[in-house]
């Protein structure tokens, strides 16, 4: 009789792709871009192999290539010729990320564009908001932040961007970003909510990439500590009654608990597989120490099996090659 129930009979060969519980498609996947206001040409980023900064002009290139790769979905981050203490560039009419929108939106009218939403990139101290006294000495100062948040979402919806995706963390920006539009005309545009997002030292490459280091403090004050679940969930939660469309976490691959969880409220959730979690893959792939192509689809996949309907990955371009290689 022993083995009474044999498990690997469901594992023969023929049998697999019938059992096969998650499935990776090309349109559950987000590429981030990253578009740059000074350069005329692609510039790689260092610590990301084979990711560029994007010249204006060049977005909706780049956009097409992607299209005929088969990902239907991009967010747009901005490096902008100049900074300053408030992030005017952030929700200038003629700013790096709304020049791109439209000129990608133009080209691929089919493209789902989303843009991150966060004053850090626009800052010369290079937070997430306005900064100024606060119970924590100089800081991140919440409510003053709120305005330039639903300005800057305004801003990016008058470009034409599908969704808007607020990242700073901080508290009542659903609310405002969406009051904001809804007040402007914009009641079609969703808002993706970075919603449980932690302070993680998994963003190391992508503030080379996107130009957004602080010049002092961290962003502890406001993104989730890495030990904190249910402060994480909660934090969703939160999001979600204040009329998140999609809800994120943020990492990804070293947060699944919080992903599984946070698909509770009912919402689609997006999971963010950050540029530390792509490092960290390239450079073991690189080394030969990993087969990078495998260990990527695997990470993927269990984004996918955790909960999450669409993943934002900058394997994007690559696993969409790969998936159509394995049909
Ligand atoms: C901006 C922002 C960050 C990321 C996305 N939006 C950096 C940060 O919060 O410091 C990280 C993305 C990545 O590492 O790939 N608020
Ligand atoms: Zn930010």
């Amino acid at each position: 009789m022993f083995p009474q129930r044999r498990m690997r009979r469901i594992r023969r060969r023929i049998i697999q792709p019938l059992l096969r519980e998650t499935e990776l498609r090309k349109t559950d996947l987000v590429m981030p871009v990253f578009v740059d206001e000074s350069i005329s040409t692609p510039l790689p980023i260092p610590s990301m192999p084979g990711q560029f900064r994007h010249p204006v002009d060049g977005a909706a290139d780049y956009c097409q290539r992607l299209w005929d790769a088969g990902i239907r979905a991009v967010i747009l981050f901005g490096v902008p010729a100049k900074k300053d203490s408030e992030a005017t560039e952030a929700y200038a009419a003629d700013g790096v990320v709304q020049r791109a929108v439209r000129i990608i939106k133009e080209r691929l009218g089919q493209m789902a564009v989303a843009t991150d939403v966060c004053a850090c990139e626009y800052t010369d101290h290079g937070h997430c908001g306005i900064v100024g006294e606060t119970a924590d000495g100089p800081d991140l100062q919440n409510d003053p932040s709120l305005a330039l948040m639903a300005r800057i979402a305004v801003s990016h919806a008058e470009s034409g961007a599908d969704i808007v995706a607020p990242s700073c963390m901080l508290d009542g920006m659903v609310q405002a970003i969406r009051g904001a539009l809804d007040a402007a005309g914009y009641q079609d545009v969703l808002v993706m909510s970075y919603s449980s997002k932690f302070a993680s030292a998994l963003y190391g490459p992508f503030r080379d990439a996107a130009d957004s280091g602080f010049s002092f403090g961290d962003r502890t004050t406001y993104q989730i500590n890495p030990g904190n679940a249910r402060e994480a969930v909660m934090e969703s939660e939160l999001d979600a009654a204040e009329g998140a469309d999609i809800l994120m976490v943020k990492p990804a691959g070293i947060y699944l608990d919080v992903l599984a969880s946070v698909t509770e409220f009912g919402l689609p959730v997006a999971a963010y597989q950050v540029s530390g979690e792509y490092a960290m893959i390239k450079a073991a792939g690189e080394r030969g120490w990993l087969d990078e192509r495998a260990v990527a689809l695997e990470s993927l996949t269990a984004i996918k099996r955790a909960g999450a309907d669409l993943v934002i990955t900058y394997f994007a371009e690559e696993a969409a090659r790969w998936l159509d290689e394995e049909q």
